[in-house]
Order: C-alpha cells, then structure tokens, then sequence
C-alpha cells in the first residue's frame, strides 16, 4: 500500500477509525436559517465521508441560537426539533463507513448572530475586521466596533446545561462523538485565554479558574451523555498575541483536559487577534504546526490531531510513520478536494486538486460575505449539480479563447463531458493573471492549482493552440465561443507624457528568458529605485510585494478611501505586517529593504521629470520625487467579445473580461461554461446559455412549428387517422 499508516486504523476511546484522516471543522454556513440541516449540508458532508475521510467532525453548531451563531446560517442543535435533520446527516456519512462527530461552538464576542447584546468572557468593544461574525458595514459608513457585554455567573452555567443538552442531541441523533470548540477565541477559548479572559471572579485569573467553564461543560457532558461518549476539544496550542497561550500552557492544556478524561485533542493555533496562525493563508509553509502535536503527545496518551496546511499525503504519511501525531487533519483541502484520501489510496497524487489557501472562496466570497460555503478552484463545492454532470452523446465544437483560470477550466469541464475543445491563448503559455500572481513572495501556491489544471488538460487532451489569437472568421467555424480574455492595465488620464507610464504586467515579469512569467515577445521595462504604483486591488497589493521584494521603495497612490478592500483580508492583513517591514505570527519572511507606503483619496494629477503632483480628495495638491510610474489600473479586454457579437457568432464571456475579480470568480464562471454547453445551443433573451430545459419545452422552442389548428385541418387528421 503506498500509505500504509494513513490508511491504518486508530483507536479514539471507545471508536475504531478506519484510517488517519480527519475533517477538521468547517463551518460551511450552509443550513437553513433556522439552523436545521439543509440539503447541501449533506451533500457536502457526504462527499467528504465517500471520499474516504475516517473521522468526519461537523463544523461549527450552537448550543444556543439565541445567544450566539458564529455565522449566519451555521447549524444549530439548542432544540430537539434538529435531532432527525442531524441524524440525516449522521447516516449520510456513516452509509461511506466514516465515523463523525460534531463540534459544538459558542462564538460568544465573534458571534454573526445577535448583532447587539453579544455576549463575552469580558466587556470589551471589538473589532475584527476578518471575523466571519463582523458586521456588515454599509459603503461609505464608518467601521464600529461591536460592543460586548461580561457574561454573568448564572448565564455561565445556564451555557454549561445548554452545551450537555446539545452534546446529547448529537448523541441521540448518532454521531459517534462531540467535539467542543475553545479554539480561536470563541466563547469557551476566551474564557481560557490568558490574553482575552479580564475577569476577576472564579472564572478567570489563573489557569485554574480559566479552565473552570470548558471543565464544567466537560463535566455535564459526562453526566448527561455517560463517560463513554467520546468528547474531543480543539484549542489553540498557542495563540500567537503577547501574553496569549504559550506552548507551556499548551502543554499544561493538554494534561488537565486529558484527565479531565477528554478522548483526543485537536489542536489548531491562533487566534482572531492572531489571523495569519488562525487560518493560515499561503505564505503558511505545509507542516508548520505540526511541532505542536509532536510536543503533546510527550505529555498525554490520548489521540492527538494535527492540522493547518496540510496538503500532500507524504508528508502526511511521514509524520504519521515518525509519530509526531496520531492523526491528521484537514479542512480546506476537502473543499478543494473532498476525494483527498481516495485519490492517495489508488496512488492517483498528482490528480489531487491541492488547496492554495487563498481563503478566496471559502473566507472572503463565503464566510465573510454571509454566504454560503465555496471554492476559488473547486466550483463544485457546495454546488450539487456537478453531481448530476454527464458526458453528452452529440458533442459541440467549443472554442475557448484565452488560457487564463476561466478559460482553462471551461475547456476542463466541457471536455470531461465529451464536447471538442480547442483552447486559443494568445502568449507562449497558459496561465493568463496566476503567472504573475505566482512569482509574488509568498504567493508560489498559486502554481499548485496552475499545474493541476494544465496537467488535466494536457490528460484530457484539449486541443490547445498557444500564441495564436483567433480572428473573427476562424471562431465561425465553432459552435460556441466563450470569450474569456482576461483584463489589462490601462493609463487613467493624466497630465504629461503618459506613455512613460509602465503597465504592471511588465514591471512582474520574470528577467529569466527561460521563465514562462518572462513577457516574451513585449517589452520589459527596467525600474528605477523609488517606483510610485498607482491603482488599486491585487493588481497594486502583489506588484507591491514584487517589488518592494527585491529592493525598489514602493509608494502606492489609490483614489480610494481604503486600500485593497476587495482583496482578501487575511492575505491582506500579512501584506501590510510586510509593507511595515514585519511579518505576521510564526512567519519569519525577509523584511523588505524599505517600507511599502500607501496614500488613500489621492489620484496622480501630472506626470513630471523624476517626480508626480499628487491631487487629494480635497484638491490639495503636493509633488513627490519617484523614479518611474506603474499602472495597475486594470479592466477588461472587451474587443474581440464586441467584434463576435457584431458577426453575429455565439459568444459568452467569462472571468475577468466581464470585470477584473479574482480566481473564485473565474473559475466559477468558467465551470459553468462548461457545464452548461450543450448540443442545443439555446440562449435567452439575456444571452445565457439555457441548458436543463424540461422536455416539452424544450421540444417546443427546437422542432420546427406545424400547420395552426383549423377545424379543417383536425377533420383531415381524424379522417387520415380513421383510415
Ligand atoms: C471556511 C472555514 C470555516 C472554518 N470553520 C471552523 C469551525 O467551524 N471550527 C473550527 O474549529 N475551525 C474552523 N475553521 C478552521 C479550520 O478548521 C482549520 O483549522 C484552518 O482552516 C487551517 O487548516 P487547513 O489548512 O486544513 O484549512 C474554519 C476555517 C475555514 C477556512
Ligand atoms: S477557497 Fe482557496 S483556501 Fe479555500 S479551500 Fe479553496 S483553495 Fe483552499
């Protein structure tokens, strides 16, 4: 076998795990909005366990509605009305032979739901800008903090029969074990925290009275569901903030919750003050964590998972062998690839869609955005009808012009359902916008997800036909167009030469001629030593770290009043530690030679020798001394869209020439492309393809019409029919 210890069994208390591999919680914010489990719930779920996960633990579920939902639609277990919901989804993952659990969570300060009255370990106001419990702040409002009232000693224990009666629904509804959440300063983790829990009473101070809630919660767990119902906790092992959990108390953690006859610890790190170690976004190296269950597992007996990047079965399988953890865990990647561990089992790695940790789909698309649960590089999770896709038997002939993210993955799916594909991209390489993404410093995840797709694509056989831009007449010999020719960068008017204004594609290139991020045939600029960028979005955020890279002083101009605000909060969190010439937690990163400066409400008013005049929001005007000017105004590449439509050829478009976004947004649109295209052809009258027709209409709108009823006409047919 080619892992054997990852796919050996474990023994967790009274459970047999068929095999090493654990989902570690997500919250996929997916249920009804009541709480009560949804469709997709299991659908999601039940991947998961067919893929061959062993132990499935739920994410995030409440014991208390009323008083905390860490997001808007999590599910819910505070009534036995949830009971036979969740014992769908019990059986829906034990029918693949997964054990599961589930984690019940009160988010306590970090709560999505109440929005006022929120309760905590302290009074305190917050602000926690990349919480998935963050407020939505209206545009052009000002931020506030959310105000947070000191939970009283009767609402404590009042939690602490809320958490027993919830951990018994799931008992009662099958699932073979509860975890509790005292991870990431949620409610039970504030308590615990040396750093966040300010109170004076017994149950905060020392080490002993933090611990007194979780240990109390543990208790009535026991008594309600009896000792041998498995109870795991997750807690950060440290919490990565001055005075927060040191490995120390880490350790000290893990002994008192495993006499307290906790059945395994899952440790995750950080905490929301803590981002960077919380969810580890890609500069997060695979591994990094794993040192703390190595340490644990000194001092306890009982199982212990490790999780946060973990990526590749290897390594999985090295740490497992080595014995620095019992089990691991993870999250994202069984949404970027719930068939991780089967895959591995028929030594299928490389068909393994490897999660980037962009927290583009799953964070800011999803959580933070109050939707449900997604994928940048996986349109199919939490979208069913990738289940229901079949190969057709009249194939199309599909041409997909530009081999950026949207283009690709079009050509992908389209081609696994038996269409013919020919994929046009105008440079020496496919790629579009990821080439340059993935040279950014801390960004090489990128090319994973770059190189899964042009491997799948070279596996499928696509027709692909590199530096060669279709002209009108040879896209009419297609069925179906899609368009998906990225965006460029463009000079906003401005006063004085604007041509010496460099586009950021050309400042990103690699100087390497062998490199496929070299710009080949287009020029490449050579910059002076203080660059000034001017622009917004990924475009400005990742020319910066480029450059700022290798040595230029960086200064970015945008017109708007927050830089980057559509941009990925976590990633954009580590980005301005870095422009201060720092780095977030754990991260040990060179620091740039000279800090990253950005000036908000401003625009570049005229282009002078050596220097720019800036105008502000308030027309002030002021000059700065800079070497050369970068563009990283972008949008979209429309032409040859507008000229396919004028000729009257089937067109759609996808990815940024609809609107410069991210990979989410491309790949989403480019996958259901794919999905949609059909041997009809139909589009409405918004110019969608119109695929899924029920058969009568369908029927309707292809075959040709007949003759109109008449009363002559029915007497011929009834006569015809008499005869
Ligand atoms: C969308 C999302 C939802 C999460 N929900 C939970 C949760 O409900 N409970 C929890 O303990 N951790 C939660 N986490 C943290 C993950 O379990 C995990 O610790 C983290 O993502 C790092 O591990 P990974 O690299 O395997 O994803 C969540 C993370 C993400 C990105
Ligand atoms: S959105 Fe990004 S971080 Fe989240 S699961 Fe997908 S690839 Fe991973």
């Amino acid at each position: 076998m080619t892992f054997p210890t990852l796919f050996s069994p474990l023994q967790l208390g009274p459970l047999t795990l068929p095999n090493r591999i654990v989902h570690v919680p997500t919250d996929i914010s997916s249920s009804h909005a009541d709480g009560e489990v949804s469709e997709r719930d299991i659908h999601h779920h039940e991947a998961i366990a067919k893929g061959g996960t062993g132990f499935v633990i739920v994410g995030a579920t409440t014991p208390d509605m009323r008083t905390g939902r860490p997001t808007v639609t999590c599910l819910v277990a505070d009534g036995d009305n949830y009971v036979p919901g969740l014992a769908r989804l019990a059986e829906s993952m034990h029918r693949y032979g997964a054990r599961c659990a589930v984690q019940l969570q009160h988010p306590g300060r970090q709560c999505a739901i109440p929005r006022y009255n929120t309760l905590g370990a302290t009074d305190r106001v917050l602000k926690l800008p990349w919480s998935a419990g963050h407020e939505i702040v209206y545009e052009n409002a000002e931020e506030k903090g959310k105000e947070i009232r000191e939970a009283s000693i009767a609402e404590i224990l009042e939690l602490v029969d809320l958490f027993s009666e919830a951990a018994w629904r799931v008992k009662q509804a099958g699932f073979d074990a509860v975890e509790l959440h005292a991870a990431h300063g949620y409610l039970l983790s504030e308590f615990m925290s040396p750093y966040l829990n300010m109170r004076t009473d017994r149950f905060g101070g020392s080490f002993e009275n933090r611990m007194r809630f979780p240990l109390a919660v543990i208790d009535s767990i026991q008594k309600k569901c009896g000792k041998g119902y498995p109870i795991l906790v997750r807690y950060s092992f440290e919490e990565w903030c001055e005075g927060g959990r040191d490995m120390a108390e880490g350790l000290e953690t893990a002994r008192v919750l495993e006499r307290a006859g906790v059945a395994a610890l899952d440790l995750s790190q950080g905490m929301q003050e803590s981002p960077g170690a919380g969810f580890d976004p890609m500069q997060y190296p695979q591994g990094w964590a794993t040192y703390a269950a190595e340490a644990t597992k000194q001092v306890v007996k009982i199982p212990v998972i490790t999780s946060h990047s973990l990526r590749d079965p290897e390594y999985c399988e090295q740490i497992l062998a080595e014995g620095k953890t019992d089990l691991v865990g993870l999250a994202r990647q069984l949404l970027a690839d719930p068939y991780w561990p089967v895959k591995a089992q028929y030594g299928k790695v490389k068909s393994i869609r490897r999660c980037i940790s962009c927290l583009g789909g799953c964070w800011q698309e999803s959580l933070m955005a109050k939707h449900e649960i997604a994928c940048s590089i996986n349109a199919a999770c939490g979208n069913p009808a990738y289940d229901d896709m079949t190969r057709t038997e009249r194939p199309v002939q599909v041409a997909v012009v530009g081999g950026g993210p949207a283009g690709m993955e079009a050509a992908r799916i389209a081609t696994e359902r038996g269409h013919l594909v020919t994929l046009f991209e105008r440079s020496g390489e496919l790629g579009g916008a990821m080439k340059y993404v993935c040279m950014v410093p801390g960004k090489e995840k990128m090319r994973w997800y770059l190189d899964w797709i042009r491997d799948q694509l070279l596996d499928l056989h696509v027709e692909i036909r590199l530096n060669h831009a279709p002209t009108v007449e040879e896209l009419r010999g297609f069925d179906l167009v899609l368009n998906a020719t990225g965006a460029s960068s463009y000079v906003p008017p401005v006063v004085g030469d604007a041509s010496r204004v460099v586009p950021f594609e050309e400042a990103m290139a690699c100087p390497r001629v062998s490199c496929e991020c070299h710009p080949g045939g287009r020029k490449m600029r050579k910059l002076g030593a203080r660059v000034l960028l001017w622009g917004d979005g990924y475009a400005a955020a990742d020319t910066a770290a480029w450059l700022a890279d290798i040595g230029k002083q960086v200064t970015i101009v945008t017109e708007r009043r927050e830089f980057a605000a559509e941009c990925e909060v976590i990633h954009m969190y580590v980005a301005r530690k870095r422009f201060a010439q720092g780095d977030a937690e754990v991260l040990t990163s060179r620091p740039y030679r000279h800090p990253v400066t950005v000036i908000t409400s401003t625009t570049v008013a005229e282009l002078r020798d050596g220097s720019v005049v800036l105008q502000d929001a308030s027309f002030g005007r002021s000059e700065l001394e800079i070497d050369d000017v970068v563009t990283c105004h972008v949008r979209p590449e429309l032409g040859l869209f507008a000229e396919l439509r004028a000729a009257g050829v089937r067109v759609l478009n996808a990815g940024d020439s609809v609107a410069p976004r991210n990979l989410y947004h491309a790949v989403k649109e480019g996958s259901a492309f794919g999905l949609a295209v059909d041997e009809h052809l139909l589009f409405n009258p918004n110019g969608a393809i119109v695929d899924r027709l029920p058969i009568d209409v369908l029927a309707q709108l292809t075959r040709d019409d007949g003759p109109t009823y008449t009363a002559t006409r029915m007497r011929e047919l009834a006569e015809t029919a008499g005869r």
